[in-house]
């Protein structure tokens, strides 16, 4: 729990102010750049095989189509992803809270992501090509050329400036639960309206202990053994924020602005060995043991506006 502590303490000081929270930005985009050169991407694959799945299960896009994607962060991995496993060409907007892009790290992990193709007989010559665009660009705004992308940051993370009920998909991996609290449902909102009638959300969402990351030792879930008020006061923090928003709480959610849920799915971690406070006797036991929750619900065909 030692590890837990620190990186708890860390990022409350780097949450301190204008300047400390640049400075975390400036020294996790220089030195996670590194790193990020140098990763695995099998978790990646098997998240955007995942989107790609889903995709064709519920027919998303009928004929061409837009979608969006929230969070896209350094890589724009899955808006990406998806453009390359999609066979109809579908025009992209890639949104963020502030400007985190490496195209070193982008082109270094779809060179990976090449590797692994030489030996894969499912890909056509068209997706082999849209690969091969993605590592000769020299720019994002290459980039985006060739795939009919958009970048767009808000740094207060609202979706207002979207046209209405012009996307096929809303998507977003590992972003949701950094939302805050107080405008999660102002977003989801703003999810309803953009889509059109018939359109798709799917959101994969980390409601495990993100403080964990640092420390091998600490339960997945392990936030559960506070009070909502103590693990505000002791370990939440600006820079990674988490609103520790359950699996049930985003159906909750979801249903009140109008969706319909056709998908969950849950990863679960034990909890048995931890003492659960109170203020989380509301949820059920799935629900507590959940650490990565996937939905996917549409917007009625019924429906417009
Ligand atoms: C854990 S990273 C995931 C990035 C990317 N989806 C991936 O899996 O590589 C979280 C991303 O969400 C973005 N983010 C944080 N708050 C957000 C908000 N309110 N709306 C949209 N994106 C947000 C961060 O800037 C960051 O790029």
């Amino acid at each position: 729990m030692v590890k837990y502590l620190a990186a708890a303490v860390m990022l409350k000081m780097f949450s301190l102010n204008k300047f400390t929270r640049s400075s975390y930005r400036y020294l996790g985009n220089k030195f996670g750049q590194k790193k990020r050169q140098q990763q695995n991407i099998d978790m990646y694959v098997n998240r955007g095989d995942l989107l790609v799945q889903l995709i064709k299960k519920y027919s998303v896009f009928k004929d061409g189509g837009a979608a969006v994607e929230l969070g896209t962060g350094w890589i724009h991995w899955f808006g990406l992803y998806l453009a390359l496993h999609n066979d109809k060409k579908i025009s992209l907007d890639l949104f963020d809270v502030w400007d985190n892009r490496q195209l070193d790290a982008l082109k270094g992990a779809f060179n990976k992501l090449s590797c692994q193709w030489e030996h894969d007989t499912s890909k056509n010559t068209t997706q082999r090509n849209r690969l091969s665009s993605i590592l000769s660009v020299n720019s994002f705004d290459e980039l985006y050329r060739i795939f009919d992308a958009k970048y767009t940051i808000d740094n207060e993370g609202s979706l207002a400036g979207y046209p209405s009920t012009n996307y096929d998909l809303i998507f977003s991996f590992h972003v949701m639960e950094h939302i805050n609290r107080d405008s999660i449902e102002e977003s989801i909102e703003h999810m309803f309206r953009m889509l059109k009638p018939g359109g798709f959300c799917i959101h994969q969402i980390g409601i495990d202990d993100h403080l964990a990351h640092y420390d091998s030792k600490a339960s997945q879930k392990n936030y559960l053994q506070f009070s909502l008020t103590k693990r505000k006061y002791l370990f939440e923090n600006i820079v990674q924020y988490h609103n520790v928003l359950q699996g049930d709480d985003y159906q909750n959610l979801f249903r009140k602005k109008g969706f319909e849920i056709i998908e969950i799915d849950r990863e679960r971690c034990d909890i048995s060995r931890l003492t659960i406070h109170d203020d989380w006797s509301n949820y059920s036991r799935e629900d507590l043991e959940t650490t990565i929750f996937t939905i996917v619900c549409h917007k009625p065909a019924n429906v417009n506006g």
